[in-house]
């Protein structure tokens, strides 16, 4: 049984996610909460390697199922290192990407279908889902502008994600957006074509309401519930 709070956000390329995870974090730790700040595909040492391969542009030739099971396997070392322990112990976990991703990148966007994913995320996640997902979205053309330019100024190549193009990450934000359809309770939607103060702001609204829902007991050393 876990008592943390697991949070994870979500969003196509360039929508300002990182950002918004690390400040997210920072700003539950200001609050004396235990959070551990996490990401995927990484978050682990075989997981940052995973993550490597499935993005190095040069590998052109990884079948889209190939991709997917990859995914889940950084997800698994994730979940066993990282995620499941630190719920065990009732922190909170903020998550850059998880399960979501491979829904919307995988079974959106390589149109492998929701009912594949499905099967392996019952094997790996179980029932290890987020509690809230912050999905920030932003119409496809400016997000992917912002995400190469970001790369250039870090003088880094473009991820094979992002060198799939506009037509790619439509598909993926269409993917994203269903899913919110679908349990609007957990996933949020945040417009994230706004100031990133205001998108930080509607952010902590959230969150705040989620942890007084939870009737968390803010200590120096922990969350856990009260009941
Ligand atoms: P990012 O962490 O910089 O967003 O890069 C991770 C990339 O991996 C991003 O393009 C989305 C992609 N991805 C998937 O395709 N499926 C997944 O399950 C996850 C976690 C990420």
């Amino acid at each position: 049984m876990s008592h943390g709070i697991f949070i994870t956000l979500e969003g196509i390329d360039g929508t300002g996610k990182s950002t918004h995870t690390r400040r997210l974090a920072a700003y539950l730790q200001k609050r004396g909460i235990a959070t551990v700040v996490t990401r995927e595909p990484g978050g682990t040492k075989v997981g940052e390697q995973i993550r490597r391969l499935l993005l190095n542009p040069k590998i052109t030739r990884l079948s889209s199922l190939a991709e997917l099971t990859l995914m889940y396997a950084a997800r698994e070392q994730h979940l066993e290192e990282v995620v499941r322990p630190a719920l065990a112990r009732g922190h909170v976990v903020v998550s850059d990407r998880y399960n979501d991703a491979s829904f919307a990148y995988q079974g959106y966007g390589r149109m492998l279908g929701v009912q594949t994913v499905q099967a392996l995320d019952r094997i790996i996640c179980g029932r290890t889902q987020p509690e809230l997902t912050l999905l920030l979205d932003l119409d496809p053309q400016t997000a992917l502008n912002r995400a190469r330019k970001r790369n250039s100024r870090r003088r880094m190549k473009n991820t094979r994600f992002e060198n799939h193009g506009l037509k790619f990450q439509k598909r993926v934000r269409t993917g994203y957006l269903a899913l919110a359809r679908q349990q609007p309770r957990r996933i949020k939607v945040i417009q994230a074509d706004r100031p990133v103060a205001e998108i930080e702001a509607e952010i902590r609204k959230i969150v705040d309401a989620l942890l007084a829902r939870r009737h968390v007991r803010v200590r120096s050393k922990g969350v856990t519930r009260r009941r």
